[in-house]
């Protein structure tokens, strides 16, 4: 075979490896074998310089970097979206379309709103040619370089492309794309991005394709504009279409009829809106059908035929209050501003992180100013910018305490840590917090034990140390300002209750560095006695799955003081009783062994914690979201999003009586 016809061949090959591998995500050969390709490729074309083609793989990072941007005329104006924000602006949208297409129940494609940068696309015969921002709709700029390092942006289309193409999508970072990059970023000390959608419009804007090649975009696209040489009748078809020549879509979509159908869609994607591997901020709701779209046309700069029905919003604009620090269990002191209440990310926030000193001088941030929040999913709200042009002179820098606001011990920091601390073991700061710690629900479980009854605890010297706690009864409490007598008598019995536990949450209770949960379980199996983990040396306790030798470091330290060996004697001789976790007699003949469940809704006769025990003790796994990885979900009442998703993916779905009567169907470790 020749050069070219090898070199032909060669990216036929890598144009399908990489459509498996970036947009498919179902790659068919190892990473080794796809970089032999690569490189058999750049060898040939060093021996052929003549050969090398624009749009060969070879060629995705090249070029000069630019003095600035060429202005491209989009063919067709690039639009823009209404917005509705409640379900009447809903209902007004769809009754438009409805009169417009003189009945009812009318199919719409909803999609997520993608939070990024929209762009068009432009394939001549099957190659890209040109990919150009929105601009004003009309003008946009000339970024081809820059969308050409996307490695899930084919060069040449798969299948049977149109003479002319112009596809229009969004670029996106996705959530750990953006966190990896930022820590990057800051590592290098340089300034990281606010969030992820400035981050991909930054990286997108970038003159030299070389910064924006090392910044990790994505794209998925959503419409067509020109195209040549194929018709269509659905917008659902035309994304099979797309989807056929090898292009990114989103597999993500809803197809419906009439509004209801739609507001089960936005409920639907709501509720996982932060299990998602991206940012959205609403749900696009398209008409479906072609001909109807072309009859509604369009108003100014948005199509009557689509909307975007918007999520509440995470990010909001509010006032410092004040600045303030709080030493935690561990002694790290954190900044935090105190807020001018705001509701974002569906609650009201009004204290916010600030994370550790350096960050807070990065941001700047000081009493008085007006600032950006942020609220997104499971996470702490944080302050992400300042709104410097609101300053107006009257705003006061915070300094950062030395000492501990506490206990007035001079704070320390490791040398190459940004986190403060505070050195004192008997800091009564730390104390609560640990107590805390101890107390929550998924460690001893006791009920009633809340942050303020820690502080006032240790405030009145009445716990020192977590087998105090066991120590105390309604008489000693009695004195406690704010404790009414049923109060304490509940609970003494809630510490009490709390003697009967397992060794896993036992281990987690004693908060040893760095251990968390799936770690104390994994102690918990490993050693199944609270003597025999404290005897492990560090070799034992690497063996363990999951253990590495920081983490081994650390739980062998935090046991070779005495103090924390002379506090587990005293919690078992307080009574304590955790009890080891049971050996799996025969998990593969169980229904649940090696299987994945999600547990949605309220169950009648066991506890969350109790199922997801019961699970695990016949060797399955419980998770948190639903995917066509799941082999049940058990819906018990009020099932919401997750029974939906399961039902869309076809996954079996168990109620209480069918899920309770599975787990008796192996004797021994049942429930
Ligand atoms: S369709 C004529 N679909 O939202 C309709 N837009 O405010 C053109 N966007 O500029 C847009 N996800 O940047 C469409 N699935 C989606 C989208 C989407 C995000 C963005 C796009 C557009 C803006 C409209």
């Amino acid at each position: 075979m020749d050069a070219a016809a090898r070199i032909t061949e060669l990216r036929a090959q890598l144009a399908h490896h990489s459509h498996r591998y970036y947009v498919l995500d179902r790659p068919e050969i190892s990473d080794a074998a796809y970089d032999a390709l690569l490189r058999e490729l750049e060898a040939l074309e060093r021996a052929h310089p003549q050969l090398v083609t624009p749009d060969s793989p070879t060629q995705r990072v090249g070029g000069q970097a630019l003095e600035k941007f060429a202005k491209v005329t989009h063919r067709q104006q690039m639009l823009s979206l209404a917005n509705v924000f409640d379900d009447q602006e809903l209902t007004d949208f769809d009754e438009r379309i409805v009169k417009a297409a003189g009945h009812g129940d009318v199919a719409y494609v909803c999609e997520p709103k993608m939070d990024g940068l929209a762009i068009e696309l432009v394939y001549e015969a099957g190659r890209f040619v040109q990919a150009s921002t929105r601009g004003d709709g009309v003008i946009g700029e000339d970024v081809t370089a820059n969308l050409k390092t996307i490695k899930s942006v084919p060069l040449t289309l798969l299948g049977k492309p149109p003479a002319l193409l112009e596809v229009r999508g969004e670029v996106f970072i996705k959530k750990a794309d953006f966190k990896r990059m930022n820590e990057q970023l800051l590592a290098q000390g340089e300034e990281p991005f606010v969030n992820p959608r400035n981050s991909a419009a930054g990286s997108l804007r970038q003159l030299d394709p070389k910064l924006t090649a090392s910044r990790p975009l994505s794209l998925y696209v959503y419409e067509v504009g020109v195209v040549d040489g194929r018709g269509f009748e659905t917008h659902a078809e035309k994304l099979g279409y797309l989807a056929e020549l090898g292009l990114p879509v989103n597999p993500k979509r809803y197809e419906v009829k009439g509004r209801q159908g739609v507001r089960d869609a936005y409920a639907s994607l709501l509720a996982e809106r932060h299990a998602l591997p991206y940012e959205i901020d609403g749900l696009v709701v398209k008409v479906d059908e072609l001909k109807l779209r072309s009859s509604l046309g369009q108003v100014s700069k948005s199509p009557r035929w689509a909307v975007a029905y918007k999520f509440p919003p995470e990010e909001l604009e509010t006032k410092v209050l004040g600045i303030s620090v709080t030493v935690g269990r561990t002694g790290a002191v954190t900044p935090a501003a105190d807020l001018q209440p705001v509701f974002v990310g569906g609650v009201t926030v009004s204290r916010a992180t600030l994370h550790n000193e350096d960050e807070l001088r990065r941001k700047d941030v000081r009493v008085g100013d007006w600032v950006f929040v942020r609220r997104a999913g499971d996470v702490i709200p944080e302050v992400v910018k300042v709104i410097t042009e609101r300053r107006d002179g009257s705003q006061q820098p915070f300094t950062f305490p030395t000492a501990c606001p506490v206990c007035q011990t001079a704070l320390t920091r490791a040398e190459d840590g940004v986190i403060w601390r505070c050195p004192s073991p008997s800091c009564p700061a730390k104390l609560a917090g640990r107590l805390r710690h101890f107390a929550t629900r998924t460690a001893m479980d006791v009920d009633g034990l809340g942050d303020k009854l820690c502080e006032a605890l240790v405030e009145a010297g009445l716990v020192r140390r977590f087998s105090d706690l066991y120590a105390l009864t309604p008489q000693r409490l009695a004195g406690l300002e704010r404790l009414g007598e049923k109060s304490a008598q509940n609970l003494v019995e809630a510490i009490a209750q709390s003697k009967r536990t397992t060794l896993r949450r036992f281990i987690y209770a004693l908060g040893i560095p760095e251990v968390g949960e799936s770690t104390a379980k994994a102690l918990a199996e490993a050693f199944r006695s609270p003597q025999a983990l404290m005897d492990a040396d560090e070799a034992q306790l690497q063996a363990v799955r999951d253990i590495g030798p920081e983490m081994a470091k650390a739980i062998r330290g935090h046991f070779a003081h005495e103090e924390n060996r002379a506090e587990v004697t005293a919690l078992l001789a307080a009574g304590v009783e955790p009890e080891a976790p049971a050996v799996i007699a025969a998990p593969a003949s169980s229904p649940f062994a090696g299987k994945t469940v999600v547990l949605t809704g309220t169950l009648a006769k066991l506890s969350r914690e109790q199922a997801t025990e019961a699970i695990e003790r016949q060797g399955g796994k419980v998770s948190g979201s639903v995917s066509k990885k799941t082999h049940y979900v058990v819906a018990g009442e009020e099932a919401g999003s997750k029974l939906l998703k399961a039902k869309e993916l076809g996954v079996p779905v168990l109620d209480e009586a069918a899920f309770l009567a599975l787990l008796q169907t192996v004797s021994g470790p049942g429930l």
